[in-house]
């Protein structure tokens, strides 16, 4: 395995890369939900790719981005054992020059949920992801669906720019009691952990409506905010279809339940495709 720190020394590496390219992108900390993504790719592609850089542009100001988790000599051996071919581990400095030229999220879909909590979160991320994409000309490209709205807003730009990549979204990996993965999970205390189940919880009681014929999302978006009451603070529940527009009726195949919530000192997301 080659790990590039420099642009540089990543564009000499992905010259000697021969065959279909599979690119992870992570903010490191790497944990089983990564790692479904890195096995996928690994299986699908004749090469493969992992970055791991902790983005400054995507956190704002007050943010976690010191206390961000930075693993990286376990991030290293679990991509040594994934059989990854180029470890991208570069320096904000390789990353970034001042005064750069800037890529926006849409002002309506990039602006919602995630968007509307967090403004300006989804602008420098798409800046992120499209400069690794552009350094490590993929094949294709892994995201999960834990990051719903992040994993649409890329499939967007890499439309609306006529990228060469294919998205591949991948499934939401969860805990034996179903919580779902996060580097952020550390953060939390045994009770904190308990309480975070009521995240995953409410998915699945809305899922089970849905099942048992309920379409209202007035209705599943109560019974969500009940069972979401032994969370800290939930910042939003919401029903959308897979182009983030809010709906009064769930329509299968074509929704995301999202839910958003504090518990402790992290903020926790999850969220069900319908
Ligand atoms: P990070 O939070 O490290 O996540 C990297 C990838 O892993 C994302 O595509 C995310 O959706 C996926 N992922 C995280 N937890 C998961 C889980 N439990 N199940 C399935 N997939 C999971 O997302 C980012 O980093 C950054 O925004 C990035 C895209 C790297 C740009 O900086």
């Amino acid at each position: 395995m080659v790990i590039a720190r420099t642009i540089e020394a990543l564009r000499e590496a992905r010259a000697s890369l021969g065959g279909s390219v599979g690119f992870v992108p992570t903010m490191g900390a790497l944990h089983e939900g990564h790692l479904s993504l890195i096995r996928r790719a690994r299986e699908e592609n004749v090469c493969l790719i992992v970055s791991v850089f902790v983005n400054p542009t995507q956190f704002l100001e007050g943010e976690d981005l010191d206390a961000y988790p930075r693993r990286d000599e376990a991030d290293i051996k679990i991509c040594e054992l994934s059989k990854v071919d180029i470890l991208f581990m570069p320096t904000i400095d390789q990353m970034y020059e001042q005064d750069e030229l800037c890529i926006g999220a849409p002002a309506v879909r990039g602006y919602v949920l995630e968007g509307a909590k967090r403004p300006g979160h989804f602008d420098g991320m798409l800046q992120v992801v499209m400069k690794l994409l552009n350094l490590t000309q993929a094949d294709r490209a892994y995201f999960g669906k834990k990051d719903a709205q992040q994993l649409a807003l890329i499939m967007q730009m890499v439309r609306n720019y006529f990228m060469g990549v294919e998205i591949i979204p991948c499934e939401i990996v969860r805990d034996s009691k179903g919580l779902a993965l996060s580097s952020r999970n550390i953060y939390l205390t045994a009770e904190e952990k308990k309480r975070a189940l009521s995240l995953s919880q409410s998915l699945k009681k809305a899922t089970e409506m849905v099942m048992a014929g309920e379409k209202s999302t007035q209705a599943i978006t109560k019974a969500m905010e009940t069972m979401l009451e032994s969370a800290d603070r939930v910042e939003y529940v919401a029903i959308v279809n897979r182009a983030f527009e809010p709906l009064q009726e769930v329509e299968i195949g074509n929704t995301i339940i999202l839910v958003a919530a504090w518990v402790g000192k992290p903020r926790l997301i999850d969220n069900v495709w319908i």
